[in-house]
């Protein structure tokens, strides 16, 4: 069982929570995630680690509620213990196993749309624990609902905040924002990465693309075993396929088909759909998980 030492609210319906989970926060890095499930019966939920302390033995994770699984969550309270918390999963971000030395003479630009900003935040706080000064951009709806704000801040070189409503910091998207800095503010970016949803992440990608900066995102596909058996975080990836469970979750950003990934997205959630994705995926589909009745 896994404690929860600290619970807040950071807007409506997203939550910060902090998890008694030592091993898991032992070798925890930067772009990982892990898969918690609040009780027996409980849904599998892979969340992006938001941030980890070796020393007290916590992993934050960041949610909002958007079914039954993050409700049931939401409705945990301090001093509750959720069932299963497995991770680190995934490949850590790239630039963990760079040179410092290297990494010190690129320009990054870490963008951030929504909750994208909690797994921006542990891998701009590495760059910052390095020594490595670099630019942010949080994009929200509206001023309200911006998350992460302050804790950045305390990391990022410099941060620039959008909002769609033009209810705080620069008026439009984050697209709009990097276009700003790069075209106007004379700015210069070597890399960005990416962050947030995937409607997001492919107009970003289309913009880096044009402006000529290699940019990584991180995808958070539906998934279920969070081990690469079962097929649900299938992507496209340059003419690979890929899982983004192992192979993943972080990616080069022009090479991802984003259209194929959010129409699988759709289908993966009805049964129908699981059984067509399964008839044209074939051996590559990963049957087993149990969820799409190709195996049967
Ligand atoms: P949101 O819809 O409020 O968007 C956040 C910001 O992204 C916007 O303010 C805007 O600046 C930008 N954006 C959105 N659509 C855009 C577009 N078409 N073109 C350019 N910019 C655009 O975001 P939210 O409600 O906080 O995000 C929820 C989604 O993010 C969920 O689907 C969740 O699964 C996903 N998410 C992804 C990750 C990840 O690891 N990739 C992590 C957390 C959440
Ligand atoms: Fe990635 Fe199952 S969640 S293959």
């Amino acid at each position: 069982m896994y404690k929860i030492l600290k619970k807040e609210k950071l807007n409506d319906n997203t939550f910060i929570m902090d998890i008694e989970a030592k091993r898991v926060s032992k070798s925890a890095k930067p772009g990982q995630f892990i898969i918690i499930k609040n009780d027996e019966k409980g849904e599998r939920i892979p969340l992006t680690i938001a941030d980890f302390d070796k020393e007290k033995g916590t992993v934050s994770i960041v949610f909002q509620v958007v079914g039954k699984g993050t409700k049931d969550l939401a409705s945990f309270e301090v001093g509750d213990s959720v069932s299963d918390f497995v991770g680190p999963l995934g490949r850590p971000s790239e630039f963990v196993s760079e040179k410092i030395e290297d990494l010190k003479k690129k320009k990054f630009v870490f963008i951030a749309g929504g909750v994208g900003a909690a797994p921006v935040y542990p891998q701009v706080k590495w760059m910052k624990e390095h020594g490595i000064d670099v630019d942010v951009i949080i994009g929200a709806r509206s001023k309200d609902i911006l998350i992460l704000e302050s804790e950045m801040k305390e990391v990022a070189g410099n941060l620039y905040i959008s909002t769609d409503d033009g209810s705080y910091g620069f008026d439009g998207r984050v697209t709009d924002l990097l276009k700003d800095l790069v075209e106007n503010k004379g700015k210069h970016y070597d890399e960005a990465i990416v962050i947030g949803p995937m409607i997001m992440m492919k107009f970003m990608c289309m913009l880096t693309k044009e402006l000529n900066i290699p940019t990584i995102v991180s995808l958070n596909p539906i998934m279920v075993d969070g081990t690469g058996m079962c097929g649900a975080c299938r992507v496209t990836v340059g003419e690979e396929i890929k899982f983004a469970c192992v192979d993943g979750p972080e990616f080069d950003g022009h090479k991802i088909d984003f259209d194929e990934a959010m129409r699988r997205q759709t289908m993966y959630k009805t049964e129908e759909g699981r059984k067509i994705l399964k008839e044209k995926e074939g051996d590559t589909h990963h049957g087993g998980c149990g969820h799409c009745g190709g195996e049967k």
